[in-house]
């Protein structure tokens, strides 16, 4: 299996929407990567499910829905509703984890949970079966643009060798600071998924980036 590449929208143009997501819709991009923020659970607040229906609209491929906002049971049908194909909440905006999961899945979504950088993933092994997704987050969230914080390597790492020894599909994405310059290291440490934001919109020709990630080669899921 080849690893995905999922452009995270928040380093788009917001007042050119349209434009930045046709060149989503016609470049190698598997999933288009929707950050949502609440200003509590982190400090910025982006935009809300109305949007991403907007965006779904817009957009050919599946919306990968990250919400960074607390208590997240209380929005997952609305964004379910609005075109979401993946939903991932925090492990540490959530108190009951595995019932916010089967909630997901309810709505016919694939669940994921991301893992702030200073969580450990050991504390994803009671559930990590009931998961579709695992997001690393490799910065604090609430920005995009940020330094890739290098001890994700070792937790991605330790995802896939627990992945790996139960005989799951559960997905391993990684989310901040990845590029070009990184994103070798990030899938041979274990990643399936690559998040990024500015590394794609920032960039000269968005196109020829994502499938320069995309072609990256020395995944190690099936060696
Ligand atoms: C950070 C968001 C990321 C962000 C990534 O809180 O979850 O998805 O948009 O942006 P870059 O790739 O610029 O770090
Ligand atoms: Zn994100």
């Amino acid at each position: 299996m080849s690893h995905f590449i999922a452009p995270s929208i928040l380093a788009a143009d917001f007042t050119n929407l349209q434009h930045d997501l046709d060149m989503i819709n016609s470049s190698d991009a598997d999933f288009l990567h929707v950050d949502v923020m609440d200003g509590v659970f982190v400090p910025a607040i982006s935009f809300g499910q109305s949007i991403v229906r907007q965006m779904k609209a817009a957009c050919s491929k599946p919306l990968d829905v990250h919400l960074m906002i607390i208590d997240p049971d209380r929005y997952i049908k609305e964004f379910a509703e609005a075109g979401a194909s993946i939903i991932t909440v925090h492990y540490e905006a959530c108190t009951h984890l595995h019932r916010t999961i089967q909630l997901i899945k309810s709505y016919g979504c694939k669940a994921g949970v991301a893992l702030n950088p200073h969580t450990s993933g050991k504390l994803l092994d009671p559930i990590l079966e009931d998961l579709d997704l695992v997001c690393v987050m490799s910065v604090n969230p609430g920005f995009g643009g940020q330094k890739f914080i290098y001890s994700a390597l070792e937790k991605i790492s330790y995802l896939r060798s627990q992945i790996r020894t139960k005989n799951l599909a559960t997905l391993i994405e990684v989310d901040g600071g990845v590029g070009l310059q990184n994103a070798e290291k990030v899938l041979q440490a274990g990643a399936d998924v690559l998040v990024a934001g500015s590394a794609v919109f920032k960039s000269e020709r968005p196109i020829d980036t994502i499938r320069s990630l995309k072609e990256i080669g020395n995944h190690t899921l099936n060696v």
